[in-house]
């Protein structure tokens, strides 16, 4: 397994930690798979799945902060934005065979997600608490 959910990682609400291992659990899936040397339609799946799965927890994570009026809330979105666009060029280039699926884009992807968690999510959790997020 190429990335361990801890409670180290927890930002200490339930929805969005569910939602973390989810995404975790997805570098994973992804990493057995080029591990694996599965085919491009395998990862190229896997990869469209996390990009969904993203999307859909940056949407999460912004709606709760929005509903927070927390005052970070603005840079936070541009990181999301960021690695939206990233994963999503990725995927257009991996799905027209020009780029490969290798450990430093596995282990960007993870460091992303960690060092996101660790220096950015868990700043909001005080202002969720606050406004009876858990
Ligand atoms: Fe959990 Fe800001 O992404």
């Amino acid at each position: 397994m190429l990335m361990e959910w801890s409670p180290s990682l927890s930002v200490e609400v339930g929805q969005i930690d569910a939602e973390h291992r989810g995404l975790v659990n997805t570098i994973n899936e992804l990493h057995d798979a080029m591990l694996h040397a599965k085919g491009k339609e395998v990862i190229g799946g896997i990869i469209e799945r996390l990009a969904r799965y993203a999307v859909h927890h940056f949407a999460t994570e912004e709606k709760l902060m929005q509903e927070a009026h927390y005052p970070g809330y603005a840079l936070h979105k541009a990181e999301h934005d960021a690695f939206v666009k990233k994963v999503a060029h990725f995927k257009e280039e991996f799905g027209q065979g020009k780029v490969m699926l290798t450990t430093e884009v596995i282990n960007y992807l993870k460091d992303w997600l960690k060092h996101h968690i660790m220096e950015t999510d868990k700043k909001y959790t005080q202002s969720l608490h606050a406004a009876g997020v858990h």
